[in-house]
């Protein structure tokens, strides 16, 4: 649990996906390793994803492969035993992040206002998902809410792209963004993996640039 957080932290982007069928599974796989950005939440928005999550984890152990849109204790569980090593949420579902925490699953639940933060505060977590973010105010939610709420983390997810991630890398709470622009279902259903790498590595390099500025502060 402490290593898939960790992993999280350092990657710093987490490519938001939704498979059309799993055999996508097998070619995003290879596109992020080759992309450098060996992590992916797989998302129950497509009858896709359970089969997608299995194949991808039994074919690159090296990936890290959360379940995203999860909404359903039902969908965790085949989530988690299709080999996902954590589990995301759009929103605060009490009921969802009970069930998670008392199995011991690891969830990054949805969070939109303060009374959620402090729900998951309660429940003893600290990295949460920022969502819709951009729609929520985005950085300045983030500025608004962090210094109320130490220990707290976020990932930033909703209308996050190569234009503001850079921003967003660069707030002390955030722990990293979530984002489709690398793997968008277009590009995945046209057998556009050649970009999806490129996309990656792009991605890769703004994480890299916000790391040496942190440095140089
Ligand atoms: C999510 O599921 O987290 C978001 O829909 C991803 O948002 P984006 O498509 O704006 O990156």
């Amino acid at each position: 649990m402490i290593n898939t957080m960790k992993r999280i932290k350092k990657t710093r982007i987490v490519p938001v996906i939704k498979l059309s069928s799993p055999d996508q599974a097998l070619p995003l796989g290879k596109a992020l390793i080759e992309g450098g950005l060996p992590i992916a939440e797989i998302t129950f928005r497509s009858p896709a994803a359970e089969k997608g999550i299995r194949v991808m984890s039994r074919e690159f152990p090296e990936i890290l492969i959360g379940a995203g849109t999860v909404l359903t204790p039902d969908q965790a569980d085949r989530a988690i035993s299709a080999g996902a090593a954590f589990i995301v949420s759009p929103g605060f579902n009490p009921t969802l992040v009970d069930y998670c925490i008392g199995k011991g699953y690891h969830i990054i639940p949805g969070i939109a206002n303060p009374g959620q933060i402090e729900q998951a505060i309660e429940r003893g977590l600290t990295t949460l998902k920022l969502f819709p973010a951009e729609v929520l105010g985005g950085i300045r939610f983030i500025k608004a809410v962090s210094p109320v709420y130490g220990g707290i983390s976020f990932m930033p997810t909703g209308g996050i792209s190569p234009a503001n991630v850079g921003e967003y890398l660069a707030q002390p709470a955030v722990a990293a963004c979530g984002g489709s622009w690398m793997v968008k279902q277009q590009l995945l259903d046209s057998n556009s993996y050649d970009t999806v790498t490129a996309l990656c590595k792009k991605a890769m390099k703004l994480v890299e640039a916000a790391r040496k500025s942190e440095n140089q502060e």
